[in-house]
């Protein structure tokens, strides 16, 4: 399998350089999913959550977040610390939901451990170790650690003990980010999940290109401009920026005029963070469940000083665009799932993130980390060059 797995990925590699879209048995083959998951998810920076949960010194959240189930923890010394929530006895989760305690204590038989994953206390291990004498080392049972680190207020994780560190992985996304004015001065303000049936690229593929804006979403499109001269697309390799000016005078004024009102970051393999007015953001996670199942994880991150009514309105604004969003990948998907399908072509300007996207899943396949050199930046699309 390891040698076919090869011969496939630089198959696809020469075709994706050549333009082609990735073929649709990549968005169904369970074989590809576990390659990914191995390759990608267990590699890579995946986000976990807002710092918010866990602020002070004893709290703890959880989540399953691309599919791995971890806990983060905010230790006595203040030190932030991430582990898999899973106990080490018989692999129950260790805690649930969020909070505050000096232990986490796994529901299933009561084994303990400190907030910085040392196993503390075994109901019965006194007795148990007096009958059979095992060489039961306490010290070797702590919590799986995974590495934890910050993107302003976003946590990510990443279960690889050698991965490079987020910042490095991040490359010029955070430069370009505080360019645009993305400060996270705010807090967070809800949070949802919706399963999708499509694969988790599908999602990606659709959010990282705005080609299909004036088509799929015309009520967003009225508001900012959306055309191939107006979009600027940065790409830098798996990541890329999308930034838009706004057609509505309100919102340019609301923005400081500046040159985009809307701004998006997409940071492979699934997190996508768009940014409206420099103050209100909205994040997607597309998470994977299956070859052909994904969750889209979303968070809004508004400021306080927004009314409920103000609130309402950014969130039904978003909840249209994702549902049109969402409703696409899922057709799309049926396109895939035909199995016979020629492969597509990708615009060379409006679609060229998901070029990088795509080259950036057949280098991680293939075992090559990509680096985050920035490409192209920026790169406005030219007029009717898609
Ligand atoms: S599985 Fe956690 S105590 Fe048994
Ligand atoms: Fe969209």
């Amino acid at each position: 399998m390891q040698g076919t797995l090869q011969a496939e990925v630089s198959q696809v590699k020469e075709q994706v350089d050549a333009g082609y879209a990735l073929p649709s048995s990549w968005y169904t083959d369970p074989q590809i999913f576990a390659a990914e998951r191995s390759r990608i998810f267990r590699k890579h920076w995946l986000y976990f959550g807002h710092v918010a949960k866990v602020s002070e010194p004893g709290s703890y959240t959880t989540r399953t977040a691309s599919g791995f189930p971890v806990v983060v923890t905010r230790d006595e010394d203040g030190e932030l610390r991430g582990f898999l929530n899973v106990c080490r006895h018989r692999l129950h989760p260790v805690a649930i939901g969020c909070g505050k305690a000096k232990a986490l204590q796994c529901h299933y038989h009561g084994w303990s451990y400190g907030l910085d994953g040392r196993l503390k206390g075994m109901p019965r291990s006194t007795e148990a170790f007096a009958q059979d004498g095992v060489g039961f080392v306490k010290e070797e049972f702590g919590l799986v650690p995974v590495a934890v680190e910050t993107w302003g207020p976003l946590i990510f994780f990443n279960l690889d003990p050698d991965a490079p560190s987020l910042m490095d992985a991040l490359g010029e996304l955070p430069g370009l980010a505080d360019i645009r004015g993305v400060n996270f001065s705010t807090v967070p303000r809800g949070v949802d999940e919706e399963q999708v049936n499509c694969n988790w690229k599908t999602l990606v593929d659709n959010v990282i290109e705005c080609y299909h804006c004036p088509t799929v979403h015309p009520t967003f499109s009225e508001v900012y401009d959306t055309s191939a001269k107006a979009v600027e697309i940065t790409t830098m390799r798996g990541a890329c920026a999308l930034a838009f000016p706004a057609r509505d005078k309100a919102v340019a004024q609301q923005a400081g005029d500046a040159d985009f009102a809307y701004h998006a970051y997409f940071f492979p393999p699934n997190f996508y963070l768009s940014a409206r007015a420099h103050e209100s953001y909205f994040l997607l996670v597309t998470e994977p469940v299956d070859a052909t199942h994904s969750i889209m994880h979303s968070e809004f991150i508004l400021p306080e000083s927004l009314t409920e009514e103000q609130v309402r309105e950014v969130m039904d604004g978003a909840a249209i665009v994702n549902a049109e969003d969402m409703a696409v990948s899922a057709s799309v998907q049926v396109g895939h799932e035909i199995g016979s399908m020629p492969l597509g072509y990708l615009m060379p300007q409006s679609e060229a993130p998901l070029r990088g996207f795509a080259s950036y899943v057949c280098d991680a396949l293939a075992g090559e980390e990509a680096d985050a050199t920035v490409e192209e930046t920026p790169a406005r699309a030219g007029a009717g060059s898609a």
